[in-house]
Protein backbone atom coordinates (compact mmCIF):
# COMPACT_ATOMS: atom_id res chain seq x y z
CA UNK A 1 0.00 0.00 0.00
CA UNK A 2 1.33 3.55 -0.48
CA UNK A 3 1.45 5.66 2.98
CA UNK A 4 1.54 8.89 3.00
CA UNK A 5 2.74 9.90 6.82
CA UNK A 6 2.25 13.76 7.29
CA UNK A 7 4.31 14.69 10.00
CA UNK A 8 5.92 11.83 9.97
CA UNK A 9 9.29 12.87 10.76
CA UNK A 10 8.04 13.26 14.37
CA UNK A 11 7.83 11.04 16.76
CA UNK A 12 5.17 8.93 16.57
CA UNK A 13 5.22 8.95 12.67
CA UNK A 14 9.27 7.82 12.63
CA UNK A 15 7.64 4.42 14.37
CA UNK A 16 4.73 4.52 12.46
CA UNK A 17 6.86 4.48 9.05
CA UNK A 18 9.06 1.88 10.31
CA UNK A 19 6.45 0.00 10.65
CA UNK A 20 4.95 0.51 7.30
CA UNK A 21 8.07 0.06 6.04
CA UNK A 22 8.79 -3.69 7.63
CA UNK A 23 5.47 -4.68 6.08
CA UNK A 24 6.88 -3.77 3.01
CA UNK A 25 4.47 -0.50 2.23
CA UNK A 26 5.58 2.51 0.58
CA UNK A 27 5.99 5.29 2.40
CA UNK A 28 5.80 9.23 1.74
CA UNK A 29 6.47 11.82 4.70
CA UNK A 30 5.13 15.74 4.54
CA UNK A 31 6.79 17.30 7.36
CA UNK A 32 8.32 20.82 7.66
CA UNK A 33 10.67 19.74 9.80
CA UNK A 34 9.74 22.69 12.01
CA UNK A 35 11.18 23.44 15.94
CA UNK A 36 10.78 22.47 18.79
CA UNK A 37 10.79 18.99 17.56
CA UNK A 38 13.71 19.24 15.41
CA UNK A 39 16.49 21.67 15.85
CA UNK A 40 18.16 20.09 12.23
CA UNK A 41 17.55 17.21 9.70
CA UNK A 42 16.62 14.27 11.76
CA UNK A 43 17.90 10.98 10.06
CA UNK A 44 14.99 9.61 8.98
CA UNK A 45 14.89 5.66 8.61
CA UNK A 46 15.92 4.69 4.75
CA UNK A 47 13.08 4.13 2.74
CA UNK A 48 10.98 6.85 3.36
CA UNK A 49 10.50 9.52 1.06
CA UNK A 50 10.63 13.02 2.88
CA UNK A 51 8.72 15.58 1.24
CA UNK A 52 9.87 18.81 2.84
CA UNK A 53 6.67 20.93 3.24
CA UNK A 54 3.74 22.41 5.12
CA UNK A 55 0.46 21.59 5.35
CA UNK A 56 -1.18 24.72 5.30
CA UNK A 57 0.39 25.30 2.00
CA UNK A 58 -1.80 23.54 -1.22
CA UNK A 59 1.14 23.09 -3.29
CA UNK A 60 2.87 20.98 -0.91
CA UNK A 61 0.60 18.57 -0.05
CA UNK A 62 -0.32 18.42 -3.49
CA UNK A 63 3.89 17.40 -4.37
CA UNK A 64 3.25 14.37 -1.04
CA UNK A 65 0.09 12.97 -2.07
CA UNK A 66 1.19 11.90 -5.39
CA UNK A 67 -0.47 7.69 -5.99
CA UNK A 68 -0.83 7.34 -2.01
CA UNK A 69 -3.91 5.76 -0.95
CA UNK A 70 -3.87 6.76 2.64
CA UNK A 71 -2.77 9.58 4.72
CA UNK A 72 -1.84 8.99 8.28
CA UNK A 73 -2.47 12.72 9.40
CA UNK A 74 -0.26 13.53 12.40
CA UNK A 75 1.39 16.67 11.56
CA UNK A 76 0.17 19.11 13.89
CA UNK A 77 0.96 21.83 16.51
CA UNK A 78 0.71 21.50 19.73
CA UNK A 79 1.18 23.28 23.35
CA UNK A 80 0.13 24.84 26.35
CA UNK A 81 1.21 28.57 25.50
CA UNK A 82 -1.38 30.90 24.03
CA UNK A 83 -0.06 30.71 20.68
CA UNK A 84 -4.13 30.28 19.98
CA UNK A 85 -4.47 31.44 16.26
CA UNK A 86 -1.24 28.67 15.43
CA UNK A 87 -3.16 25.80 16.98
CA UNK A 88 -5.93 26.19 14.79
CA UNK A 89 -3.97 27.28 11.29
CA UNK A 90 -1.91 24.32 11.31
CA UNK A 91 -4.74 21.64 13.26
CA UNK A 92 -7.57 23.03 11.52
CA UNK A 93 -6.68 25.24 8.31
CA UNK A 94 -4.23 22.43 6.97
CA UNK A 95 -6.96 19.55 7.75
CA UNK A 96 -9.29 21.73 5.79
CA UNK A 97 -6.79 22.35 2.54
CA UNK A 98 -6.49 18.37 2.84
CA UNK A 99 -10.37 18.15 2.10
CA UNK A 100 -10.37 20.82 -0.81
CA UNK A 101 -7.98 19.06 -2.44
CA UNK A 102 -9.62 15.35 -2.50
CA UNK A 103 -12.79 16.83 -3.49
CA UNK A 104 -10.77 18.02 -6.60
CA UNK A 105 -10.63 14.46 -7.19
CA UNK A 106 -6.84 14.41 -8.59
CA UNK A 107 -5.51 12.15 -5.66
CA UNK A 108 -5.84 8.36 -4.94
CA UNK A 109 -6.29 9.13 -1.66
CA UNK A 110 -9.50 6.44 -0.12
CA UNK A 111 -8.43 6.56 3.58
CA UNK A 112 -7.81 8.97 6.62
CA UNK A 113 -6.06 8.32 9.75
CA UNK A 114 -6.34 11.08 12.04
CA UNK A 115 -3.40 10.91 14.70
CA UNK A 116 -5.47 12.74 17.71
CA UNK A 117 -5.80 12.96 21.08
CA UNK A 118 -7.48 12.25 24.38
CA UNK A 119 -7.70 16.12 25.37
CA UNK A 120 -10.86 16.41 23.04
CA UNK A 121 -12.23 14.75 26.48
CA UNK A 122 -11.26 17.48 28.93
CA UNK A 123 -12.38 16.54 32.34
CA UNK A 124 -14.23 13.61 30.92
CA UNK A 125 -16.55 11.37 32.58
CA UNK A 126 -17.06 11.61 36.28
CA UNK A 127 -19.61 9.75 38.90
CA UNK A 128 -21.55 11.86 41.67
CA UNK A 129 -23.41 9.67 44.35
CA UNK A 130 -26.16 12.45 43.78
CA UNK A 131 -26.68 12.77 39.94
CA UNK A 132 -25.13 10.10 38.37
CA UNK A 133 -22.81 10.26 35.62
CA UNK A 134 -21.64 13.69 34.91
CA UNK A 135 -19.10 15.65 32.76
CA UNK A 136 -17.49 18.06 34.56
CA UNK A 137 -16.63 22.08 33.37
CA UNK A 138 -13.29 23.20 33.10
CA UNK A 139 -11.67 23.88 35.87
CA UNK A 140 -11.79 27.43 36.84
CA UNK A 141 -8.63 29.38 37.21
CA UNK A 142 -9.81 31.25 40.73
CA UNK A 143 -10.31 28.45 42.26
CA UNK A 144 -6.74 26.50 40.70
CA UNK A 145 -5.35 29.16 42.46
CA UNK A 146 -6.44 28.32 45.58
CA UNK A 147 -5.17 24.98 44.89
CA UNK A 148 -8.21 23.03 44.54
CA UNK A 149 -7.42 20.57 42.19
CA UNK A 150 -10.72 18.42 41.72
CA UNK A 151 -13.47 19.56 40.18
CA UNK A 152 -16.47 19.76 41.30
CA UNK A 153 -20.07 18.24 40.15
CA UNK A 154 -21.36 20.45 37.66
CA UNK A 155 -24.86 19.91 38.91
CA UNK A 156 -24.80 19.98 42.63
CA UNK A 157 -21.31 20.85 43.45
CA UNK A 158 -20.42 18.20 45.48
CA UNK A 159 -17.45 15.34 45.79
CA UNK A 160 -17.48 13.17 42.40
CA UNK A 161 -15.29 10.53 41.34
CA UNK A 162 -13.21 9.80 38.09
CA UNK A 163 -14.39 7.13 35.96
CA UNK A 164 -12.93 5.54 32.77
CA UNK A 165 -14.47 7.90 29.82
CA UNK A 166 -15.25 6.15 26.72
CA UNK A 167 -15.17 7.71 22.94
CA UNK A 168 -19.04 9.04 23.09
CA UNK A 169 -18.89 12.90 24.64
CA UNK A 170 -16.03 15.23 23.55
CA UNK A 171 -15.57 18.23 25.58
CA UNK A 172 -12.33 19.96 25.27
CA UNK A 173 -10.48 22.13 27.79
CA UNK A 174 -8.11 23.75 26.20
CA UNK A 175 -7.12 25.29 22.95
CA UNK A 176 -5.15 22.55 21.89
CA UNK A 177 -7.94 19.96 22.45
CA UNK A 178 -10.53 22.15 20.72
CA UNK A 179 -8.14 22.62 17.88
CA UNK A 180 -8.12 19.03 17.39
CA UNK A 181 -11.36 18.63 18.03
CA UNK A 182 -11.81 20.88 14.95
CA UNK A 183 -9.89 18.90 13.09
CA UNK A 184 -12.07 15.84 13.92
CA UNK A 185 -14.79 17.28 12.83
CA UNK A 186 -14.00 18.04 9.65
CA UNK A 187 -12.36 14.53 8.90
CA UNK A 188 -15.77 12.97 9.84
CA UNK A 189 -17.98 15.49 8.29
CA UNK A 190 -15.96 16.02 5.07
CA UNK A 191 -14.91 12.17 5.27
CA UNK A 192 -18.46 10.70 5.51
CA UNK A 193 -19.96 13.39 2.85
CA UNK A 194 -17.70 12.54 -0.04
CA UNK A 195 -16.77 9.07 0.83
CA UNK A 196 -13.78 9.33 2.56
CA UNK A 197 -12.95 6.65 4.39
CA UNK A 198 -11.73 7.73 7.97
CA UNK A 199 -10.40 6.48 11.20
CA UNK A 200 -9.99 8.88 14.38
CA UNK A 201 -7.24 7.54 16.86
CA UNK A 202 -7.35 9.72 20.22
CA UNK A 203 -4.23 8.51 21.98
CA UNK A 204 -3.16 8.94 25.26
CA UNK A 205 0.24 9.82 26.58
CA UNK A 206 1.98 8.59 24.62
CA UNK A 207 5.92 7.89 25.70
CA UNK A 208 9.18 5.82 24.42
CA UNK A 209 12.56 7.10 23.51
CA UNK A 210 12.93 9.11 20.35
CA UNK A 211 10.37 11.39 22.06
CA UNK A 212 11.74 14.84 21.28
CA UNK A 213 13.17 16.46 24.65
CA UNK A 214 13.38 19.57 22.80
CA UNK A 215 9.72 19.94 23.51
CA UNK A 216 9.94 20.45 26.92
CA UNK A 217 6.47 21.83 26.73
CA UNK A 218 4.68 19.13 27.81
CA UNK A 219 4.85 15.28 28.37
CA UNK A 220 5.34 14.47 32.42
CA UNK A 221 8.09 11.47 31.72
CA UNK A 222 10.13 14.27 29.54
CA UNK A 223 9.98 16.95 31.78
CA UNK A 224 10.78 14.69 34.91
CA UNK A 225 14.02 13.25 32.86
CA UNK A 226 15.26 16.13 31.38
CA UNK A 227 15.16 17.60 34.89
CA UNK A 228 16.65 14.28 36.60
CA UNK A 229 19.49 14.47 33.88
CA UNK A 230 20.32 17.85 35.43
CA UNK A 231 20.36 16.65 39.03
CA UNK A 232 17.23 18.44 40.23
CA UNK A 233 13.88 16.18 41.23
CA UNK A 234 10.70 15.93 38.87
CA UNK A 235 8.79 19.21 39.47
CA UNK A 236 5.36 18.23 39.39
CA UNK A 237 2.17 19.86 38.62
CA UNK A 238 -0.38 20.14 41.07
CA UNK A 239 -0.34 17.53 43.66
CA UNK A 240 1.04 15.27 41.11
CA UNK A 241 -1.44 12.92 41.93
CA UNK A 242 -3.39 13.21 38.83
CA UNK A 243 -4.39 10.39 36.50
CA UNK A 244 -2.84 9.70 32.87
CA UNK A 245 -2.65 6.55 30.86
CA UNK A 246 0.91 6.57 29.48
CA UNK A 247 1.03 4.59 26.22
CA UNK A 248 4.01 3.50 24.57
CA UNK A 249 4.90 4.51 20.72
CA UNK A 250 5.38 1.18 19.74
CA UNK A 251 1.67 0.15 20.90
CA UNK A 252 0.52 3.69 19.41
CA UNK A 253 2.08 3.06 16.11
CA UNK A 254 0.37 -0.65 16.11
CA UNK A 255 -2.91 0.76 16.26
CA UNK A 256 -1.86 3.32 13.46
CA UNK A 257 -1.09 -0.46 11.48
CA UNK A 258 -4.45 -1.69 12.63
CA UNK A 259 -6.05 1.79 11.00
CA UNK A 260 -4.12 2.20 8.04
CA UNK A 261 -5.20 -1.50 6.98
CA UNK A 262 -8.44 -1.83 7.91
CA UNK A 263 -10.13 -0.77 11.40
CA UNK A 264 -13.98 -0.22 10.32
CA UNK A 265 -14.21 3.48 10.41
CA UNK A 266 -15.04 5.48 13.73
CA UNK A 267 -13.13 7.23 16.69
CA UNK A 268 -11.12 4.74 19.23
CA UNK A 269 -8.60 5.15 22.18
CA UNK A 270 -5.48 4.76 22.38
CA UNK A 271 -4.26 3.88 25.49
CA UNK A 272 -3.11 1.08 27.88
CA UNK A 273 -6.64 0.92 30.32
CA UNK A 274 -4.41 1.08 33.35
CA UNK A 275 -3.99 4.87 34.16
CA UNK A 276 -1.17 5.94 36.98
CA UNK A 277 -0.65 8.96 39.16
CA UNK A 278 1.81 11.51 37.64
CA UNK A 279 3.74 11.12 40.76
CA UNK A 280 3.72 7.90 40.79
CA UNK A 281 5.80 7.57 37.54
CA UNK A 282 7.69 10.48 38.61
CA UNK A 283 8.53 7.90 41.97
CA UNK A 284 9.05 4.81 39.03
CA UNK A 285 11.87 7.32 37.30
CA UNK A 286 13.53 8.22 40.35
CA UNK A 287 13.68 4.23 40.58
CA UNK A 288 14.94 3.19 37.86
CA UNK A 289 17.55 6.18 37.86
CA UNK A 290 18.54 4.96 41.33
CA UNK A 291 18.61 8.63 42.69
CA UNK A 292 17.79 9.63 46.57
CA UNK A 293 15.50 12.64 45.46
CA UNK A 294 12.17 12.99 46.03
CA UNK A 295 9.22 14.46 43.45
CA UNK A 296 8.18 18.20 44.20
CA UNK A 297 4.59 19.51 44.15
CA UNK A 298 4.74 23.28 44.96
CA UNK A 299 1.60 23.67 43.70
CA UNK A 300 1.98 24.65 40.23
CA UNK A 301 -0.38 24.16 37.50
CA UNK A 302 -0.98 24.75 34.15
CA UNK A 303 -3.93 26.27 32.54
CA UNK A 304 -6.30 24.00 30.70
CA UNK A 305 -4.80 20.50 32.01
CA UNK A 306 -8.00 18.28 33.01
CA UNK A 307 -7.42 16.64 36.20
CA UNK A 308 -7.76 12.91 35.52
CA UNK A 309 -7.64 11.40 31.93
CA UNK A 310 -9.01 7.74 32.26
CA UNK A 311 -9.80 6.74 28.56
CA UNK A 312 -11.61 3.29 28.07
CA UNK A 313 -9.76 1.25 25.58
CA UNK A 314 -12.17 -1.46 25.07
CA UNK A 315 -13.77 -0.15 21.59
CA UNK A 316 -10.03 -0.81 20.19
CA UNK A 317 -9.43 -3.91 22.43
CA UNK A 318 -12.30 -5.86 20.83
CA UNK A 319 -10.89 -5.29 17.59
CA UNK A 320 -7.88 -6.83 18.08
CA UNK A 321 -5.55 -4.35 19.67
CA UNK A 322 -3.73 -4.06 22.93
CA UNK A 323 -1.01 -1.83 24.72
CA UNK A 324 1.93 -4.21 25.03
CA UNK A 325 4.19 -2.31 27.29
CA UNK A 326 3.72 -1.38 30.67
CA UNK A 327 5.12 1.92 33.21
CA UNK A 328 8.23 -0.09 33.93
CA UNK A 329 9.34 -0.95 30.60
CA UNK A 330 8.58 2.76 29.41
CA UNK A 331 10.22 4.61 31.76
CA UNK A 332 13.57 2.37 31.60
CA UNK A 333 14.08 2.54 28.00
CA UNK A 334 13.08 6.55 28.13
CA UNK A 335 15.38 7.32 30.76
CA UNK A 336 18.53 4.93 29.11
CA UNK A 337 17.80 6.93 25.58
CA UNK A 338 17.53 10.33 27.38
CA UNK A 339 21.35 9.93 28.57
CA UNK A 340 23.01 9.10 25.25
CA UNK A 341 21.29 12.75 23.45
CA UNK A 342 23.64 15.37 22.78
CA UNK A 343 23.10 18.94 24.43
CA UNK A 344 20.43 18.54 26.66
CA UNK A 345 21.78 21.90 28.55
CA UNK A 346 20.41 23.85 25.71
CA UNK A 347 16.70 22.90 26.27
CA UNK A 348 16.66 22.68 29.87
CA UNK A 349 15.53 25.69 31.59
CA UNK A 350 13.95 27.61 28.45
CA UNK A 351 10.42 25.80 28.15
CA UNK A 352 10.21 26.61 31.86
CA UNK A 353 10.32 30.52 31.92
CA UNK A 354 8.49 30.55 28.89
CA UNK A 355 5.76 28.83 30.35
CA UNK A 356 5.82 30.98 33.58
CA UNK A 357 6.64 34.14 31.52
CA UNK A 358 2.99 33.64 29.34
CA UNK A 359 1.19 32.51 32.58
CA UNK A 360 0.58 29.17 31.06
CA UNK A 361 2.11 27.69 34.25
CA UNK A 362 1.17 29.36 37.54
CA UNK A 363 1.79 28.72 41.07
CA UNK A 364 -1.15 28.42 43.88
CA UNK A 365 -1.83 31.01 46.43
N1 LIG B 1 3.00 12.58 21.79
C1 LIG B 1 1.87 12.51 22.46
O1 LIG B 1 1.85 12.29 23.68
C2 LIG B 1 0.55 12.67 21.74
C3 LIG B 1 -0.62 12.46 22.50
C4 LIG B 1 -1.85 12.61 21.86
C5 LIG B 1 -1.90 12.94 20.52
N2 LIG B 1 -0.75 13.14 19.81
C6 LIG B 1 -0.88 13.50 18.39
O2 LIG B 1 -0.01 12.71 17.62
C7 LIG B 1 0.46 13.44 16.49
C8 LIG B 1 1.97 13.31 16.39
O3 LIG B 1 2.55 13.77 17.60
P1 LIG B 1 4.09 13.57 17.93
O4 LIG B 1 4.18 13.31 19.39
O5 LIG B 1 4.71 12.61 16.98
O6 LIG B 1 4.62 15.04 17.68
P2 LIG B 1 6.02 15.53 17.06
O7 LIG B 1 6.11 16.98 17.42
O8 LIG B 1 7.14 14.64 17.44
O9 LIG B 1 5.77 15.39 15.51
C9 LIG B 1 4.96 16.28 14.79
C10 LIG B 1 5.59 16.46 13.43
O10 LIG B 1 4.76 17.36 12.68
C11 LIG B 1 5.60 18.26 11.98
N3 LIG B 1 4.85 19.49 11.70
C12 LIG B 1 4.44 20.42 12.58
N4 LIG B 1 3.80 21.41 11.94
C13 LIG B 1 3.80 21.08 10.62
C14 LIG B 1 3.29 21.72 9.47
N5 LIG B 1 2.67 22.91 9.53
N6 LIG B 1 3.45 21.12 8.26
C15 LIG B 1 4.09 19.91 8.18
N7 LIG B 1 4.62 19.28 9.25
C16 LIG B 1 4.46 19.87 10.47
C17 LIG B 1 6.80 18.49 12.91
O11 LIG B 1 7.94 18.93 12.20
C18 LIG B 1 6.98 17.09 13.51
O12 LIG B 1 7.91 16.32 12.79
C19 LIG B 1 -0.02 14.88 16.68
O13 LIG B 1 -1.11 15.12 15.84
C20 LIG B 1 -0.46 14.94 18.14
O14 LIG B 1 -1.54 15.81 18.37
C21 LIG B 1 0.47 13.00 20.39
Amino acid sequence: MRVLITGGAGFIGQRTGQLLLKQAHQVTVLDNLSPPAHDGPPALPAGMELVEGDIRKREDWVKALKENEVVVHLADYHDYLPSFSKLFHINAVGTAILFELLLEGKTSVRRIVLGSTTAVYGEGKYRCGKDGDVYPLPRRVDVLERGVWDPPCPICGGAITPMITDESVTRPTSAYGLSKLAQEDLVRLLGDRHGIEWVILRYGAVQGKGQPFQNAYYGALRIAALRLAHGQAPLLLEDGNQLRDFVDVEDVARANLAAITGLPPGAYNVATGRAHAVIDLARTLLRIAERDLAPETPGRYRVGDPRHVVPDVSRLKAEGWEAQSGLEAMVREYWQWLQQQPNLDTYFEGADHLMERTGTVRVAR
